[in-house]
């Protein structure tokens, strides 16, 4: 029986390509930058499956352009807004996804960007490299306070508790905002009502949701202007979620303290982009998944994903779980 042909749009970790070179005829693209999309409409053509990056496009186009041999997309991230799910359901082809296993390693960088912007972190680094460091003063970047401290979660689901979890252990307050959820008898975070209440009150907030219609900007000049003008932001969600221009705004004439961003829109955040000259903001190029046995898993569990959608089962992660019930 001759392997099945599918395109992988990256090198990704080692124990998902071996599982997908061993049941596929797999061509994977060996290039550090995404393929353009002409390169992936025409390596796509008669596949029946793509294991895609977030940083590839999947639409209906490209589904035609694979053809109607097509079984399945499998993503190699948890986000899937980089797929036209509707399209894909349209089609009947399953989409995979990677939830669960990259709750801790994005819980831990969210928090390590919590830190790091709150306490200057950044900015004392480059305070030392510039030789501006001539004795111990007791007013010199000064930061702020995390014990008895309000965290603001904007999104209660896996990665918002998991952030959570880590704020107990210094001692701070937790509240979120989250229509879609309740509070967990299992994790110290009570419930406000409305977003203007959590960021009034909130003197961290971290964002923890996925990007719609109903989040793209959710932080915007308005929202930003309810933050308390010594608050921290932190996205370790989707770029799209913060309006940038406004950020910048607040950021520049200190009406937040400090904000870090794991995500940008667009990424990757062009270099002359005005919000990198800012001492007050740190960008990260989305890194919080990066640890190596996270990867590794993510990996193994979209390699999972394609050859369950391969072999017609049900994929373990589907992101459009009513292909199966028509
Ligand atoms: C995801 O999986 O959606 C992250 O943004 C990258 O790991």
């Amino acid at each position: 029986m001759p392997k099945p042909r599918v395109f992988v749009t990256r090198i990704i970790p080692q124990p998902g390509l071996a599982l997908v070179q061993d049941f596929c005829e797999a061509e994977v693209w060996p290039e550090e930058l995404p393929p353009s999309r002409e390169t992936l409409l025409q390596k796509v053509r008669g596949v029946e499956g793509i294991l895609s990056l977030l940083t590839d496009k999947i639409d209906g186009a490209v589904m035609d352009a694979a053809g109607p041999q097509l079984k399945v997309i499998s993503n190699h991230a948890v986000g899937f807004d980089n797929i036209v799910v509707p399209d894909a359901t349209a089609r009947k082809i399953p989409v995979g996804n990677t939830p669960g296993i990259l709750t801790d390693a994005t819980a831990d960088f969210a928090f390590t960007l919590l830190l790091a912007a709150g306490r200057r972190l950044v900015e004392a680094a480059q305070y030392v490299k510039d030789g501006r460091w001539k004795t111990w003063g007791p007013s010199v970047l000064l930061g702020a306070d995390f014990v008895g401290a309000t965290l603001g979660l904007v999104g209660f689901g896996r990665i918002g508790k998991a952030v959570a979890k880590r704020a107990a252990g210094f001692e701070m307050r937790v509240i979120f905002y989250d229509p879609t959820a309740e509070e967990d008898p299992q994790i110290k975070a009570e419930k406000v009502n409305s977003l203007e209440e959590l960021l009034r009150q909130s003197d961290f907030v971290s964002l923890h949701t996925p990007l719609n219609d109903s989040t793209r900007h959710l932080i915007n000049a308005v929202t930003l202007a309810q933050m308390k003008p010594t608050a921290v932001l932190v996205n370790t969600a989707r770029g799209p979620v913060v309006d940038q221009q406004a950020l910048y705004a607040a950021l520049k004439e200190k009406r937040i303290f400090a904000a870090a961003l794991d995500v940008t829109d667009p990424e990757p955040l062009p270099p002359d982009s005005p919000l990198l000259t800012l001492d007050n903001l740190i960008v990260a190029p989305h890194i919080a998944s990066a640890s190596r046995q996270t990867r590794d898993k993510m990996a193994l569990l979209a390699a999972q994903n394609l050859i369950a959608g391969l072999k017609g089962e049900r994929l373990p992660h589907c992101v459009n779980p009513e292909v199966y019930s028509r």
